[in-house]
């Protein structure tokens, strides 16, 4: 390997500046040349390519977003697009291309190592929703930071006696929505993969609680289950209480990383380069339980990864 190529592809993750700098470095540090190529696959493709020195990446570990920028290329999922894609990665020598980002990122970095262009992912995404790996960067931010805010929602709810749905992002996958709802106490947790949601049910959980003596009622919605704002009206209409709903958005995609995020981002990035080093390709980088392992991208690509049953069963009964 002579030139390494760096780019971030997908939604934007708190962390992903610091999985840059670490290839950065880590490649200059063993006499490599890197490239940054900007807006992902997209810029690739419009041959958006910059070199990169040690100080280009300097002030940027604390930094949210990803200082090379993103976005999502529909191009790179077709047949011309790849081909024109490494083909541009020959055309500037760069001979190992990391790649962060979710399985869609994968699924392009996979068809550019068919293409003999080695690579090598680094999963980067708020949704924590990649079979392969327990930790993805961005998570422990973008969690926190809904946890933070719906803190503040639950204050105001206390003081107006109120219930309040939160919605979090995450997709497909019920991570930010599971996790926010343990941290935060919330009464109820709709996530996609729990399919068994019944309005009546809260609405009547709503009813005990008020009996109970609840000043609150939390309800962390998962986008994409149903529409938080009318299923308040619907909720204050049938409870005669009052509700609101907030959805988060994308500020959980923003904000200046955990340490924990700027870490794990660190040693991926590192790892990254270290197996392009070793001569492999075509591999992602991953956390499982409790260590930095890689994968052949077409293995990653095919495990699915399961909500814990457990973990749901346990803020349930939390909520009590
Ligand atoms: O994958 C990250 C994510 O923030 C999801 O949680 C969300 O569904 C999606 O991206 C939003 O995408 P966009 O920023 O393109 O609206």
């Amino acid at each position: 390997i002579r030139t390494v190529g760096v780019l971030t592809s997908g939604g934007d993750a708190p962390g992903m500046n610091a999985a840059i700098r670490a290839v950065v470095r880590t490649a200059l540090s063993k006499g490599l040349k890197v490239r940054g190529i900007r807006r992902g696959y997209h810029g690739l493709l419009r041959e958006e390519i910059i070199d990169l020195s040690a100080r280009d990446v300097s002030d940027t570990i604390q930094r949210g977003g990803t200082f090379l920028q993103t976005a999502r290329c529909q191009a790179m999922r077709t047949e011309e697009g790849q081909q024109k894609a490494a083909a541009i990665c020959k055309k500037y020598g760069i001979d190992g291309l990391v790649v962060i980002g979710g399985d869609g990122s994968f699924a392009g970095a996979q068809k550019l190592a068919n293409l003999g262009v080695n690579t090598i992912g680094i999963p980067g995404t708020i949704d924590l929703d990649i079979g392969c790996t327990d930790y993805t960067i961005g998570f422990d931010t973008a969690v926190n930071t809904a946890m933070e805010a719906i803190d503040k929602v639950r204050d105001t709810s206390t003081s107006h006696e109120r219930c309040s749905i939160i919605e979090v992002m995450g997709r497909d996958a019920g991570y930010l929505a599971l996790w926010c709802g343990i941290a935060n106490g919330a009464e109820h947790i709709l996530m996609p993969e729990e399919h068994d949601f019944n309005e009546q049910e809260i609405i009547d959980d709503i009813m005990a609680n008020k009996k109970r003596g609840k000043k609150n009622y939390i309800i962390i919605n998962a986008e994409g289950i149903g529409d938080s704002i009318n299923m308040a009206k619907r909720i204050e209409e049938a409870t005669g209480i009052e509700t609101r709903a907030t959805i988060l958005g994308h500020m959980q995609r923003g904000g200046s990383p955990t340490c924990k995020d700027r870490v794990y981002a660190s040693i991926m990035g590192a790892m990254a380069v270290d197996l392009l080093c070793q001569g492999k390709t075509n591999r992602v980088v991953g956390y499982k339980d409790g260590k930095y392992v890689d994968f052949d991208i077409d293995e990653a690509l095919s495990m699915k990864k399961t909500i814990s049953q457990y973990q749901y069963n346990v803020a349930k009964t939390l909520a009590l």
